[in-house]
């Protein structure tokens, strides 16, 4: 069984020690992650980490991106137990809390000399939006990667493995950003574009306070 949650002070040690695998994992994040920076975006609700038998195997960074989007930072898989959907089950986890976040679109960027995530992305169903050429230092290319909550891409949840469970709150503070998007929407006219999108949208925060926010990918449906 995964557990998917929110990452505490606690994880943070074990949440450094993956980013910091010498094998194949540090260059993929840009070098060593110093462990302050871990703990404030832990401290900021900004870090969701996969727990298996008390044991933290991945974790995934994804941080607001003004109340409309979400923008996915660094994420990294245990070596031995990659290929399992953990790094699915950690995005999908963020699009739960995009949706109770009320928030439109996820956003990823990635160096190209990060042969995996390319691979990952589509499954997930981002599509690259923008190359960005010699962007990052030794002339690597970015492409920035989008994925859209509005029409809602339902596919990836059914790419989550069963023994996945998601423990998350519908917080205060994502409430706060809900209504605020619904607000800011209509009051730029945009009342019919986003109408379905907020019934999906709501429909997820519902799904997901009723199960306690445990996932049950039937119910789901197609509301993510
Ligand atoms: C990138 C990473 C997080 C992926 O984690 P993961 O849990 O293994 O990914 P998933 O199992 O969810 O993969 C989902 C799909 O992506 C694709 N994929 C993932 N890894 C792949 C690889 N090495 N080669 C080809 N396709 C791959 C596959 O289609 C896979 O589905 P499948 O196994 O059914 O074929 C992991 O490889 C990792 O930690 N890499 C080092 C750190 C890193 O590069 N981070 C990204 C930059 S911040």
């Amino acid at each position: 069984m995964t557990l998917i949650r929110l990452a505490v002070e606690d994880d943070v040690g074990a949440i450094q020690k993956i980013a910091n695998e010498p094998r194949s994992t540090v260059s993929h994040l840009g070098g060593f992650v110093m462990m302050e920076p871990i703990k404030a975006v832990v401290k900021s609700g900004s870090m969701l980490v996969a727990v298996q038998s008390d044991s933290i195997v991945g974790f995934s960074e994804a941080l607001p991106f003004g109340k409309h989007g979400l923008k996915m930072s660094l994420v990294a898989v245990t070596p031995d137990l990659r290929r399992q959907k953990i790094c699915t089950s950690l995005y999908v986890g963020w699009g739960l809390i995009a949706s109770l976040q009320g928030r439109l679109y996820l956003q990823d960027h990635i160096i190209s000399n990060n042969p995996t995530m390319p691979m990952v992305l589509p499954t997930l169903g981002f599509s690259p939006a923008v190359v960005l050429r010699s962007k990052v230092k030794r002339h690597h290319d970015l492409t920035l990667w989008y994925k859209s909550m509005c029409p809602q891409t339902s596919g990836w949840v059914y790419r989550v493995p069963s023994t996945t469970e998601y423990h998350l709150e519908d917080l205060e503070r994502y409430h706060e950003n809900f209504s605020q998007m619904g607000q800011l929407l209509s009051s730029r006219g945009r009342s019919e574009d986003v109408r379905e999108s907020l019934i999906a949208l709501n429909s997820t925060r519902e799904y997901v306070r009723r199960c306690s926010l445990e996932y049950e990918r039937s119910r789901v449906g197609g509301s993510l």
